[in-house]
């Protein structure tokens, strides 16, 4: 039982957790029980598939900074998430909103068969294109490894901790390609900030341009006032 209230905000939604639930339950249970988003899956349940990948935004009231992470819930605690801001898949893009270019490439490339790592593959390869723009690292070609570009390899990478049990990883890394191609994966907001143009909308305002071919990085919510 909580002798406090935990609250946070999931996909700029508030949530209050009821106080049914103890500050080290995990917080996939919250999302899947207390939320409409229940895109993250349970696993392994043990932090080894990526199933139940989502972002963390987390806010450092001693240096004023906030700090992002994709982290496992079924590992993370609600407790430890107090105040945070956290983003599903869903919170990246929808089709009311316009999709995010993560989710465009994935389904472009049919990226997905039984669905259940998606949510989880999404977010973090969301997450890798955002730290690959942010490092924008040389767009050298990396001579092994298969990898058309420093970018895409970074991009890769960040599946490290994600597994697809039945779709083959070839469409995912062909997605994860597509998105290292884009040309300014800094330019393009998420569709899921108020202040941002979505692919949706880009696509609209100009015609003719592939879809996917923007990439967005995720908004960064603000911590969550308890
Ligand atoms: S369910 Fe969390 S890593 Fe597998
Ligand atoms: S699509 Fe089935 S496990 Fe990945």
């Amino acid at each position: 039982m909580c002798t406090s209230t935990i609250v946070l905000a999931v996909n700029g939604e508030r949530v209050v957790v009821p106080a049914s639930f103890s500050p080290s339950h995990r917080l996939i249970d919250v999302l899947r029980s207390e939320t409409r988003f229940t895109g993250p899956k349970v696993g392994c349940g043990e932090g080894g598939c990526g199933a139940c990948t989502v972002l963390a935004d987390r806010f450092d009231p001693v240096t004023g900074a906030v700090s992002r992470a994709t982290i496992n819930s079924c590992l993370a605690t609600i407790g430890s998430c107090n105040g945070a801001s956290i983003t599903t898949a869903e919170g990246l893009g929808n089709s009311k909103r316009g999709f995010h270019p993560v989710q465009e490439a994935l389904a472009k490339h049919f990226a997905s068969q039984c669905g259940y790592c998606t949510p989880g593959i999404t977010v973090a390869l969301a997450a890798a294109a955002d730290r690959a723009a942010a490092a924008e690292p040389a767009a050298a070609t990396v001579e092994a490894g298969g990898c058309d570009s420093a970018r895409a390899a970074a991009i890769a990478a960040g599946l490290d901790g994600n597994l697809c049990r039945c779709t083959g990883w070839r469409p995912i890394i062909d997605a994860a390609r597509e998105i290292a191609d884009l040309e300014d994966l800094h330019k393009h907001a998420c569709c899921c900030s108020s202040s941002s143009r979505c692919s949706k909308a880009l696509r609209q305002q100009a015609p003719g341009t592939a879809g996917g071919r923007q990439h967005g990085s995720r908004r960064v919510q603000g911590p969550v006032a308890s």
